[in-house]
Formats: C-alpha cells, structure tokens, sequence
C-alpha cells in the first residue's frame, strides 16, 4: 500500500441525490398503484441509517453478524480468487464493517467507489475508511444505484473491477428488477469485471420472521422513520401514530413482506394529491427476498453472469456468490 497518496478530498463527491420532486414523483407512483406501495429506497435518512445500524446489533436480525463472521472466515480464499490490484465498487454503504474486511483484506486495492443514495451516509462511511486506508483511493459518488452509472477513473490503473454487494440488499428488489441491477452492474465493472454479492439463504420461517419483528421495536421505528422523512422533505402528512409496522414471510414468494398498515380510516396529502386509506389497509414498504440456490443461479444468469465460487456459514444461512462474465 502507497501510503503517500493523499486521499481525494470529500469535495470531489459526485454528486446525483434525487431531488425533492423526484422523491415526491415517485411517492405520489407508490400510492396511486394498487396495492399501495412506498419507495423502500428513502429509508436510509441520517435517522434511518442510524436505526438500520441498530437493527444489525439486534440478536433476531441474524443476518449482519453472520455475513461478517462469513467474511473473516474466508477472506484469505476470497482475496485469492478475486486477484490484486482491484478498483472496488461497493454498492450502498453501511456502517463499513464488511468494507473494512474487504479492503483489509484483499491484495492492493488500487480505488474504492461507494455508491449511495444518502449523502449523509456515503460522507459518515468515506470518512471513517479513509482515515483507516489512507492508500485507497476514495471516489464516491452519490446516486441511486438502480440507474447506469459513470464511474470516476481513479489516478491509478486498477487491472480489474470488482463490485461489492453484501447485506442481501439484491433481495430487497422484485425478480425482474434484479435481474436488470445485475445486469447494470455487469456493465459497470466492464470487461474481466466481478462481483460479489451477499445473498441471504431460504431457512426456517420462523428464523426469519424474527429477524425483521425484533422484540425492542428498533425495525417497527426504522420503518415508521421514512413517514417522519417523507413528512420532513416532501411536505407529506402521515400521522405516525396512525400507521403500523408489520412484517410476514411468504413461503410462496419466498420473501418477507413488510408493511405500514393504516390503524384507521384516514387521508394523506402528498406532492397536491390526497389519499384516503381504510382501516387495516396495507402498504407494501419492503420485499426481503431469500434464495436458493437455484433461484439465484438462474439469476445471475438471466443477467450474464455465472456463479464463480459459493462460500457459506456453517448453517447455510447466509452466502457470498462471486460472479464472473458468462461470456
Ligand atoms: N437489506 C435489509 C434486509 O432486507 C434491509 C432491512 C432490514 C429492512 N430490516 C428491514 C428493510 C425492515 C425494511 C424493513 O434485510
């Protein structure tokens, strides 16, 4: 590590945060389909980073735990067959535990990309890794990673890309969504490009309902939190004490479903448009889907990809895939 280089300074942030109007655009598309439904992809505000923070130290949210306990067991095989002198491209950011692994672990990391919808978050996490790998090039870029994006051409030439995508935030997205982001990420890293994706397992029912019903409460008051944002920056007004968090898992779809359900009949102004609710009417927030690995075999291939390597805990509950170009 070249530890001479000085990290690029926070000003050079590409930034393409969603304005408010595009927040309110796509809030006013969620409560006109039928059922309603709200963006899932605005819950990580200052507040809502915090609290998902808080979710992955509660002891039902297994899953955060053991990605990271999966990570630092098999980071010696997983730097081995990834390669050197990679230009990492993390997909979100999180509080940088498992970037923290990563980067320490693999063999000269050349750049490091977060892309990351909440500018609050991306700053927090850039931040705190830049002052622990002074020899990464930072280059974030703030922007909703659903939409091709440009990368910054680090100083350096890095010999190939690698994109990060742990937390099982690929099962938050419909199938077909999936597919596309893949896909999306396929071209990203370009020609030689990689990827490696967190992928949370199908288990006991009961396992996973847990995970996403903590008993404190923290994952009903993280879900709550995007009405209190909404409210905040497009001028919305959800009464919070009027809607409550629930989540079910479908063995069906194989996903948990998770909603704001309305305690009453009520109505919601959003962006100039009113919206009236029923009592016990349900909006879908979030889809946490969970894998085979069948399902995700077959997706990754829709998408272009082919199933390198497969590491998982001892109990099967949760992978890492590492994907290269099918072609
Ligand atoms: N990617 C996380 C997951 O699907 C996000 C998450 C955890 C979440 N708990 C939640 C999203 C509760 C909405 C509601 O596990």
């Amino acid at each position: 590590m070249n530890l001479s280089t000085p990290a690029t300074p926070v000003a050079d942030l590409v930034d393409l945060q969603p304005s408010r109007e595009r927040i309110a655009a796509d809030v006013v598309a969620g409560l006109s389909a039928v059922p309603r439904r709200l963006p899932s992809k605005y819950f990580y505000d200052a507040r809502g980073s915090e609290l998902f923070e808080r979710i992955t130290h509660q002891p039902e949210y297994y899953l955060t735990g053991v990605e990271i306990a999966l990570m630092e067991a098999r980071m010696a095989d997983i730097a081995r067959a990834v390669g050197p002198a990679l230009h990492v491209v993390e997909y979100g950011s999180g509080s940088g535990r498992k970037t923290g692994i990563l980067l320490a672990g693999l063999d000269d990391v050349v750049a490091y990309t977060p892309i990351e919808i909440s500018r609050d978050a991306l700053l927090h996490s850039v931040e705190r890794l830049e002052a622990r790998f002074g020899g990464v090039e930072m280059l974030p870029v703030c922007a909703d990673f659903t939409r091709p994006v440009q990368l910054p051409a680090p100083g350096r030439e890095a010999r190939r890309r690698l994109a990060f995508f742990p937390g099982s935030t690929l099962g938050n997205f419909e199938r077909d969504e999936a597919v596309g982001l893949l896909r999306a990420m396929r071209d990203t890293v370009g020609t030689d490009g990689q990827a490696l994706i967190g992928i949370d397992l199908d288990k006991d029912p009961e396992v996973i309902e847990a995970a996403y019903n903590d008993a404190a409460g923290v994952t009903a008051e993280f879900t709550l939190n995007l009405l209190a944002r909404l409210n905040r920056e497009i001028g919305s007004d959800f009464d919070l004490g009027q809607f409550r968090h629930r989540a079910r898992y479908s063995q069906e779809r194989r996903r948990i479903e998770t909603f704001l359900v309305s305690q009453c009949a009520q109505r919601v102004h959003v962006g100039g448009q009113a919206f009236d609710f029923v009592a016990g009417e349900a909006m879908l927030v979030e889809t946490s889907h969970k894998y085979t690995d069948a399902d995700f075999a077959a997706m990754a291939g829709e998408a272009g990809w082919q199933v390198a390597q497969a590491w998982n805990d001892p109990k099967d509950w949760f992978g890492l895939r590492l994907l290269r170009s099918a072609s």
